[in-house]
């Protein structure tokens, strides 16, 4: 190896310790919320949707929900916008307060990422003719994950432990961080202890949840207030009071998560995973309805 090769090895090193909460859910998760949506998706959606992603996805939102993540370093700007963190110990967020990045740059962070890329990919539509100053395929690409990353509870973490990445505890036998546990490892071991270890299945079990358990909520999931397109503000209020109630709660440093924490967790990552997808498949519906109106206008 070059010596300039490991220096750049290194120095990505340095910035994957240092950069707070930076990984989303896990390529698992991403994927999984974006097949839930997949499915609520409307008829002008689903064709807006795939007139904009790159060819490589063959008209598969989900194959490009993970790709904000592979592109963090190379966007080294856009790595603030995957998490938003909150005072220690508060269980509140708020936008004015919290949504910023380490430098105190305001609107840099998940919720302010997803107003951003809502609001570019609906107002290109007002002006349909012209050509728009966005990308919007990085635009539907962006909002897909976001839309993910502020459902995972510890994406709206306290700022003290960069929402729980320097919280370490094991995993059963293995050592990682309680951020990374949400991100990954119930999943991980959900899809081993019940699902097979096939993603497909563990999706069909959440989607049948979302046609039967939860068919009452669902319509409360996808509404906002005041007819906003989207509103990341109440999806992130959700999370830290989660992490609070759920997340934290018996996982100090030095802890042993098994069983006990596993089983009664895995219930909230499974409802997120849902909720994200029929939000994410409602606000796509939103704004590719605004498009459609405009069209025939
Ligand atoms: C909004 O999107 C543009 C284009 O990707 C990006 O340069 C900018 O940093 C984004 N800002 C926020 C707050 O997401
Ligand atoms: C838009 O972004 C995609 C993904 O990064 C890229 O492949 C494509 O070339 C970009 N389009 C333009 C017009 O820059
Ligand atoms: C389905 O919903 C029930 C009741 O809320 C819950 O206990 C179960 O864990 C859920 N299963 C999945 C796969 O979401
Ligand atoms: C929501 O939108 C509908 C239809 O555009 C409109 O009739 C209604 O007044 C709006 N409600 C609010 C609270 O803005
Ligand atoms: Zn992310």
């Amino acid at each position: 190896m070059g010596g300039s090769e490991g220096f750049l090895i290194g120095k990505a090193l340095i910035l994957l310790l240092l950069v707070p909460g930076i990984l989303g859910w896990g390529k698992e998760g991403h994927y999984a919320i974006c097949k839930i949506a997949e499915k609520y998706l409307t008829e002008d959606s689903l064709a807006a949707v795939k007139q904009l992603l790159p060819e490589s996805a063959e008209g598969d939102l989900a194959v490009v929900c993970p790709w904000a993540d592979e592109v963090r370093f190379h966007y080294h700007w856009s790595s603030a916008l995957h998490y938003v963190d909150t005072p220690d110990f508060k269980c509140n967020y708020k936008y004015c307060r919290d949504c910023h990045d380490t430098y105190g740059h305001k609107d840099r962070c998940v919720t302010g990422a997803i107003y951003n890329y809502t609001m570019q990919l609906a107002s290109s539509y007002e002006d349909i003719k012209s050509e728009s100053k966005y990308n919007l395929t990085e635009a539907l690409m962006f909002l897909s994950h976001f839309v993910g990353d502020v459902h995972q509870p510890l994406h709206v973490g306290f700022t003290g432990d960069l929402g729980g990445n320097t919280i370490v505890v094991r995993w059963y036998r293995r050592k990682t961080n309680l951020h990374h546990v949400w991100d990954t490892m119930i999943i991980d071991s959900a899809l081993k202890t019940f699902y097979d270890s096939d993603l497909a299945i563990m999706i069909q079990a959440i989607q049948k949840n979302i046609t039967y358990g939860w068919s009452n909520d669902k319509p409360s999931w996808e509404h906002c207030v005041r007819n906003d397109t989207v509103c990341p503000d109440l999806y992130a209020s959700e999370s830290v009071s989660l992490a609070c109630k759920f997340a934290y709660r018996n996982a100090t440093p030095g802890s042993t998560l098994q069983d006990d924490y596993f089983l009664s967790r895995l219930p909230i990552v499974e409802k997120r995973l849902a909720q994200a997808g029929v939000r994410l498949a409602a606000t796509l519906n939103r704004i590719f309805a605004t498009q459609a109106k405009i069209a025939e206008a």
